[in-house]
């Protein structure tokens, strides 16, 4: 067992539990995309313990009556607003702005869809269009629709859900690895242009995490090349130690952070 293994034993992951910072987001709007599962839903959760005004957002309306529920009682002062809209439409952008109040302090761009695990040469037009929609259009969009309000006031941030394919070639197929790449371009473009004028943007680049996202396999050449490099990778974590990393990055905790794309996979991306 190497010394990083010990650090990332499945054990390791089971065991391990957040601690919500009391206050962290108390006076915040924060957009959280993707709410009504996984990665999105723990994130909006921990953003209303911490005090936070969540405006979550899910194209499967249904999946966000179960987040209201469970955040009915909670304490720590926060509330959230369920909005079901899809992030590729516009007229659904501006839904979500508008029930945003027009002030959003923050961003998470959480939902996203995987494609089919298909090598280039064996991809359809259909997972490539798909996915870029969801992956870059959709994350591009709510970037565009909150940036200007952010600008007025001079302070904002804004964290994108990578993937451990946007920094290797060998955990997805191409359609997503390409989306998760573009994810990071824009990441580091705003973060260049609009870091002098108080807006960070950051992006989190999830390892392996327990969430409800759907893999179709159709092809079999991308499929079985992907299961030689599996290797390497680290152990399965709790969507609430992503929301760990990204709350982390949206607050004011990681003020003189900008531009980066965090990895947190547990070391995968070390190996
Ligand atoms: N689970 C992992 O191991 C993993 C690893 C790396 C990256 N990611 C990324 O993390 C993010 C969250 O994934 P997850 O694993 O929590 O998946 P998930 O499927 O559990 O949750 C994603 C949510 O996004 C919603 N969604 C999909 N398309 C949408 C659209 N057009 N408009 C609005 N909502 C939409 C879905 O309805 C779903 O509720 C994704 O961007 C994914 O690519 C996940």
């Amino acid at each position: 067992m190497t010394e990083l293994d010990a650090q990332h034993t499945p054990q390791a992951a089971a065991a391990w539990t957040e601690r919500p910072t009391p206050g962290r987001f108390t006076g915040r709007t924060v957009v959280v995309t993707g709410a009504g599962s996984g990665i999105g839903r723990a994130t909006a959760s921990r953003v209303v313990r911490e005090g936070g005004h969540v405006v979550a957002v899910d194209v499967a309306a249904e999946r966000l009556d179960d987040l209201v529920a469970e955040l009915a009682d909670v304490d720590g002062g926060g509330r959230v607003t369920p909005v079901g809209a899809d992030i590729t439409d516009d007229a659904s952008i501006t839904s979500i702005l508008d029930a945003a109040g027009g002030r959003v302090d923050a961003l998470a761009n959480i939902a996203g869809i995987m494609d089919d695990m298909s090598a280039l040469h064996e991809m359809t037009d259909a997972v490539w269009s798909r996915v870029f929609a969801v992956n870059v259009d959709g994350t591009m969009k709510l970037m565009r629709a909150v940036l200007p309000g952010m600008l007025e006031r001079g302070a904002g941030s804004i964290v994108n859900t990578a993937s451990e394919a946007a920094l290797r070639g060998s955990a997805a197929g191409a359609a997503y690895t390409a989306s998760k790449h573009a994810v990071v371009g824009l990441t580091k473009s705003g973060a260049f242009m609009y870091g002098p004028d108080g807006v960070r943007v950051n992006a989190v680049a999830p390892g392996p995490t327990i969430t409800g996202i759907e893999v179709n396999v159709t092809t079999r050449f991308g499929p079985t090349r992907l299961g030689s490099a599996r290797g390497t990778m680290t152990a399965p974590v709790s969507a609430a130690a992503l929301a760990a990393s990204i709350t982390w990055l949206l607050s004011d905790d990681a003020f003189n952070v900008n531009g980066v794309v965090l990895a947190s996979d547990g070391g995968w991306s070390a190996a």
